[in-house]
């Protein structure tokens, strides 16, 4: 019998052997990873991936166990395959499936693999066509020599199978109807008909030139037009679409909205399309300062410059001699502008009386500070937050007013014989002595805008840091607040909590409420006619203006310290850093509504949930298949 040894010449280092077996089994464990969404999109895309990872697991199975020349040839002609694949389907796309020739967004789990894959294809050649080595190797050496290969298979692995398992949904509903269940559609709950006096206006949503920028914009300019209508009012307004992206509009803050028209992408309607339109139709039948803006991949088109206001005056008629509303948000070229400008002068004459309507539509960094602007020349009463007045507001002196992102406060002052009135923004007094604002400072710096009302000299200005903050909880008179008296029919905890993670397929600083982000919030579920407390528990060092869609919240205590004075009605509250706010609700506007903050930037984080009354369903979907995106 011939007796002879093989020397083992064929097997390439052990070392290379696992270093291509781990960074096979990786790409394999992600697909497996992306296989449900893609089998949600479409099933033979699905089981394309399914296979994929089987083959994969087979052949890393293969690499240790019985490696080959012939297995690390076929090994790299498939990663070299799977490789070109990706690049065109990121590129120009893939003939097949429900969307062909449309290219796919790049994301935390394909790039994870396609690295993986691109350093696992030298190592395939390199096996495969290595001279045989006989030589034995010592084991640490054989682990450090794997050491690079394994660290990288396993961070890969995990970043991409955790983004991949976080991914949006292909498809999901905050409230599908359920055959054989009576339910009412969220496309019933529209404006009763009625012959108000109606007005129509037009919104062309597009893009244009701002300050030299690109910016999305309704009509053209950042902020959009301001719509004035009178109480009683009933609103047509149409939105065309003229972006490259589909968008909403919505009426944030309208006491009585119709859900209908809330405008939230994939909950109450589906996304307008570019090259459509859609009209709003609603009664503004409470005066006040509100807002509207996309609800749309909100985060993204609201930075852009997508909102304006809408101001409902009373039906008495206007209370002061000038009306003015005073937008502060992102400048289109950086810095934070009012109205469009770093430099906002308004008219105004000795002993004339003066409404300015603040509106916060800066979107703040990570820790939300608030716009804090305070008004100097002359005493002024804030008469109003959020659109709704208070009670026998008393005159102030120099105040920090600290408005949230998306809240509002209408202040009122006669205006003075020498001086003009200015509004200064603080901001950056507040973060240089605030919490934790290292990044929020350096953005709040650049060019605060300066607003001005009337001629006459500056008004002497004291030490911004040192004002006292104002404290809506503590101002004006008591009075009846039938809401916040009333008996309350249910309660819930709202603990708000933030840790590094996986969401929305990549890795975030994820905002959760009660343990969970966004989708995985389960909706609070209510009926018409309840009075319902929400427990607001911010566990974090960051702000958090909290809005409630289509409805009022009565504030009843901040750290467990009632309120004092007027009543407090907001449609957002600015919960401060590791503060706790017990609000109250009338579930008086049935439909389906988000509860969520007004930093974009935490709600596409994951702090934002549905408050759904029994009974009403949706047809809309959110993910990725309808494109409907409302954070
Ligand atoms: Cu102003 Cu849900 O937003
Ligand atoms: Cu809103
Ligand atoms: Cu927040």
């Amino acid at each position: 019998m011939e007796m002879r040894v093989r020397p083992t010449p064929e097997r390439p280092g052990p070392a290379l052997l696992f270093g291509a077996a781990l960074l096979t089994a990786g790409p394999a464990a992600i697909h497996f990873a992306v296989a449900p969404v893609h089998f949600e999109e479409y099933v033979p895309f699905g089981l394309f991936f399914v296979t994929v990872g089987a083959l994969q697991l087979a052949a890393a199975a293969a690499m240790l166990f019985r490696p080959s020349r012939r297995l690390f040839l076929v090994a790299a002609a498939g990663t070299a395959g799977l490789i070109g694949l990706y690049l065109v389907s990121r590129t120009v796309g893939v003939p097949v499936g429900p969307h062909p020739w449309r290219p796919e967004m790049v994301g935390f789990p394909d790039i994870a693999c396609t690295a993986m894959e691109l350093v696992a294809l030298p190592l395939f050649a390199v096996a495969a066509f290595r001279r045989p080595r006989p030589r034995r190797r010592h084991p640490v050496r054989v682990a450090l020599a794997a050491a690079p290969a394994t660290l990288l298979a396993v961070a890969l692995t995990y970043v991409g199978t955790g983004t991949a398992s976080a991914g949006m949904p292909a498809a999901y509903s905050v409230a599908p109807a359920v055959s054989g269940q009576p339910s009412t559609s969220v496309d019933l709950l529209t404006a009763p008909p009625g012959d108000e006096p109606v007005r129509t206006f037009t919104l062309t949503a597009r893009v244009a030139r701002v300050d030299g920028r690109d910016a999305w914009t309704y009509d053209g300019s950042v902020p959009g037009p301001e719509l004035r209508v009178v109480q009683g009012d009933r609103l047509r307004v149409t939105l065309v679409n003229h972006l490259p992206a589909s968008t909403t509009i919505h009426w944030h803050g309208v006491p009585g909205l119709p859900n209908a028209e809330d405008g939230v992408a994939g909950i109450t309607q589906q996304a307008v399309a570019p090259g459509h339109s859609m009209t709003y139709e609603f009664i503004a039948s409470a005066p006040g300062t509100y807002w509207y803006h996309s609800h749309q991949d909100t985060g993204n088109q609201v930075s852009r410059g997508l909102y304006g206001v809408l101001v409902v005056e009373p039906r008495t008629g206007p209370t002061e001699d000038r009306d003015y509303t005073v937008v502060l948000h992102n400048g289109v070229a950086g810095g934070v502008a009012a109205n469009g400008t770093s430099e906002l002068h308004l008219a105004g004459r000795p002993g004339e009386r003066v409404r300015l309507r603040l509106v916060n539509a800066v979107s703040p960094g990570m820790d939300g500070t608030p716009q804090a602007p305070v008004l100097l020349g002359a005493p002024y009463r804030v008469v109003a937050l959020d659109g709704r007045d208070l009670i026998q507001p008393e005159e102030l002196g120099p105040q920090r007013i600290p408005i949230g992102m998306g809240q509002r406060a209408d202040l009122v002052f006669t205006m003075p014989v020498s001086v003009c009135v200015r509004l200064v923004d603080t901001e950056s007094q507040i973060h240089s002595s605030g919490v934790q604002s290292a990044i929020g400072s350096l953005a709040g710096a650049a060019n605060l805008p300066s607003v001005t009302v009337g001629e006459g000299t500056r008004p002497a200005s004291p030490r911004l840091d040192a004002l006292p903050a104002f404290d809506p909880l503590q101002y004006g008179a008591p009075a009846a607040d039938p809401v916040s008296a009333a008996h309350v029919d249910a309660s819930y905890p709202i603990v708000i909590s933030e840790q590094p993670g996986f969401h929305n397929g990549s890795i975030q600083l994820v905002h959760e409420i009660n343990g969970a982000a966004s989708p995985n919030i389960p909706p609070i579920t209510v009926r018409e006619g309840q009075v319902v407390r929400l427990h607001i528990v911010n566990d974090t060092a960051e702000y958090h203006p909290m809005h409630l869609h289509g409805h009022t919240m009565s504030v009843l205590s901040r750290n467990g310290e009632p309120v004092t004075g007027s009543p407090v009605r907001l449609d957002s509250v600015l919960v401060g850093p590791n503060e706790t706010w017990d609000v109250v609700f009338l579930a008086d506007n049935p439909g389906l509504w988000m509860f969520h903050c007004h930093v974009l930037l935490h709600a596409s984080f994951g702090l934002t949930m549905p408050i759904d009354y029994a009974g009403i369903t949706t047809p809309y979907t959110m993910g990725t298949r309808s494109g409907n995106m409302p954070e």
